[in-house]
């Protein structure tokens, strides 16, 4: 069974309510005459604040093409956690989908794969998809333990979870040294990587599991590399940053995954 294809947009920390809502209606203004059925997965992930607007957007417009996801939650359901969203609480504000392990998580707020892992668990709970993000430094990519180190962070962000939710869940590939810097990790190098996420998934469940779990690229995507990415085997999308926050350049983006 083919997978269809994801375009997310993770917007970081930027946009205010009323930037969120514009962007939004101007994505869906750019996508307007696309047919549903043809458009990938297309997913927009603003900052806590500015779920409200864009989720307003979204219902006000009524297409439907385009998901709310989160940039982060807290695995517990609620009690005394100050500064901390419970994955009910961003279903409640509209979000389908949650961002987890990002490596700017890991880098400056302490992530984990454990917490990674209890975060992965707490949404599919829910019944929301978490958008499961891996990836290397520069520093163990020229070391050679890239494979290592991706396959022990999906192996840990997976404990205990069941064929089923590996199944729906997605997978962001995201090389730490392609992230914000414009230099795009080349396509037959994310794709090896992705394919071998994709063999890990299944040495811990089966082919069924593996074939049908999402696994995205992400770093420095742009209109003019998502071809050749969408090309490869095993990339089924990609996670966006710095462009997914113009409506213009994610449009081309997300046309380019057609
Ligand atoms: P850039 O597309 O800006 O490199 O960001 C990638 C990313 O971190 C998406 O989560």
């Amino acid at each position: 069974m083919a997978r269809r294809p994801v375009i997310a947009g993770n917007w970081k920390m930027h946009n205010l309510q009323q930037e969120a809502a514009n962007l939004t209606n101007e994505i869906m203004q750019a996508l307007k005459t696309e047919d549903k059925e043809k458009l990938p997965e297309v997913i927009i992930a603003p900052t806590f604040t500015s779920l409200y607007a864009a989720n307003k957007a979204l219902k006000d417009c009524g297409c439907g093409k385009v998901r709310l996801a989160a940039q982060n939650c807290f695995y517990e359901t609620k009690g005394a956690f100050t500064g901390e969203c419970s994955v009910e609480m961003l279903k409640d504000a509209g979000c389908e989908y949650i961002i987890i392990g990002h490596s700017e998580r890991r880098q400056y707020f302490g992530e984990t794969d454990e917490m990674v892992n209890k975060k992965a668990k707490a949404i599919l709970a829910n019944g929301l998809i978490p958008i499961i993000c891996c990836g290397e430094s520069l520093e163990q990519r020229e070391a050679g333990v890239t494979d290592y180190h991706i396959a022990s962070q999906i192996t840990k962000a997976l404990r205990d979870l069941s064929k089923e939710e590996v199944a729906k869940s997605i997978i962001a590939y995201e090389p730490i040294w392609a992230i914000g810097t414009g230099k795009t990790c080349d396509a037959t190098e994310a794709n090896r990587v992705i394919a071998m996420i994709r063999n890990t998934v299944k040495g811990l469940y089966d082919t069924t599991t593996s074939e049908s779990i999402r696994i995205l690229y992400g770093g420095s995507v742009k209109p003019e590399t998502i071809k050749e990415q969408m090309s490869k085997s095993d990339i089924d999308g990609a996670l966006v940053g710095g462009a997914s926050l113009k409506a213009d350049s994610f449009a081309q983006i997300i046309k380019g995954a057609m």
